[in-house]
């Protein structure tokens, strides 16, 4: 068996806007409703249901599959759905899920931003606008306040690089714009508006332990011997991985291009690292696409077939996740894996992916790499963006028409993990890390 520390810590995540349903105050929720936004027009309205109840019967599931933690959000435009108000109700009700988690003998990690923001924060110029960092502040020390006494484990921001790239990079999701210097303006007022929340929790509640998780994404060279596919690879690696990560451990930000300086109060600003990783990709020099900074990212021939389930789909190369673990070894920060996870598929292409990555984590453990914790994305199936319920993600199917749960392969195969606190010999044999 390959066993895991004493203590581990084994979950599941989700988010708000994945599966809580009646969210009408976020700008998600307005954004969705435009035509054309998700795939086949679906809706996050009804999502899992958890606005209605139903994240007692998910929970009590997480229960008997034995974790001993469970990541989850809250939502800020609920919280406070006009500037400075604070929704007792919603309040209450997260208080309840959140004692829930406890009850059933689950450490709360709890994420204050994933993606989502209030609408009057949107119509202020969102993460544009650079008062953002205030106000973010002021939820988390409202949040802080409120939820002490049951939260240690604070993620401030969800992903900071993913979401400025989508909706100020690429032009995707919410502000939908495809312009570079606006997505680095944002990812500044995201660094600012991290330090900040760190700051407010922290005044709150000493002890607390926060950070964020970071969307890491390994893009390595096509061609190890091309020094262009290489500078590429660097290039890619630095805006996407980097940027964020750097301004949070020694406060310096360093652009490839434009702005550069220091945000002395970030530096620091992390209790431990979360690690969100689902792929790898490759990058070469392309002389043909200026508007890419000449770089191309180049995936494997499986790709197009995973492409049917999920979009996103990179290489599943779970070398590549240990050979990211072993970079951050020299953070020197406790690392917890915040998500990690694949969609289902014709093949057996989750639990495949469970036991591999997993056995990638185990090595890394094993080079002394101090991962304290793993996260399955996700829980259940759910809302996923703009690919609305296509995409399933969850240890769980989930019928969207009945709102009924069925556990899968993985949601077994996963309870054997987390009970033995480790991975079978069968297991490891039939899913070898290298094949
Ligand atoms: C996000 C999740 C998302 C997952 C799978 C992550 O980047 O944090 O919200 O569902 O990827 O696409």
């Amino acid at each position: 068996m390959l066993s895991f520390p004493p203590g581990f810590l084994w979950a599941a995540a989700t988010a708000p806007q994945h599966v809580e349903g009646q969210n009408f105050n976020s700008d998600w929720s307005e954004w969705e409703q435009l035509p054309g936004k998700i795939k086949n027009g679906d809706s996050s309205r009804v999502a899992c249901d958890w606005w209605g109840g139903r994240w007692r019967e998910d929970l009590d599931r997480a229960q008997t599959l034995g974790m001993n933690a469970q990541r989850i959000g809250i939502e800020w435009a609920r919280l406070e759905p006009q500037p400075g108000q604070w929704d007792a109700e919603a309040a209450k009700t997260y208080r309840d899920i959140i004692t829930g988690i406890r009850e059933r003998g689950m450490e709360p990690f709890v994420t204050l931003h994933h993606f989502t923001s209030p609408k009057w924060v949107a119509a202020q110029g969102g993460f544009e606008n650079p008062e953002v960092a205030q106000w973010a502040a002021r939820y988390a020390d409202r949040a802080a306040r409120e939820y002490q006494d049951l939260v240690t484990y604070w993620i401030t921001i969800n992903e900071p690089n993913v979401y400025a790239a989508q909706c100020y990079f690429f032009g995707l999701w919410l502000a939908q714009k495809q312009d570079p210097p606006a997505a680095f303006r944002v990812l500044k007022n995201l660094i600012h508006a991290h330090a900040a929340m760190y700051h407010a929790i922290k005044r709150v509640q000493p002890d607390a332990q926060v950070g964020y998780s970071h969307h890491w994404r390994v893009l390595e060279p096509l061609n190890d011997n091309a020094p262009l596919d290489r500078l590429m690879a660097g290039l890619y690696s630095r805006i996407l991985n980097n940027v964020f990560f750097t301004a949070v451990h020694d406060g310096v930000v360093q652009f490839p291009v434009g702005w550069n300086g220091k945000i002395p109060e970030a530096k620091g600003t992390q209790d431990f690292l979360g690690v969100n990783y689902y792929y790898q990709e490759h990058v070469a020099f392309d002389i043909s696409s200026p508007g890419d900074l000449f770089g191309r990212r180049v995936v494997g021939p499986d790709v197009e077939r995973l492409h049917r389930y999920f979009e996103g789909a990179g290489n599943l190369d779970p070398g590549a996740f240990y050979r990211l673990l072993l970079q951050l070894k020299q953070s020197n920060k406790p690392i917890y894996i915040t998500e990690n996870g694949f969609v289902e598929t014709d093949r057996d292409d989750q639990i495949r992916y469970m036991v591999t990555h997993l056995q990638a984590v185990y090595q890394a453990v094993q080079a002394g790499v101090d991962v304290r914790g793993y996260f399955w994305w996700s829980l259940l199936d759910n809302f996923e963006w703009s690919e609305g319920y296509t995409p399933r993600f969850g240890l769980y199917h989930t019928d969207f028409e009945t709102q009924v749960r069925t556990a899968r392969t993985s949601a077994q195969l996963y309870e054997r993990i987390v009970r033995a606190n480790g991975i079978p010999d069968d297991l490891a044999a039939q899913y070898p890390l290298k094949n």
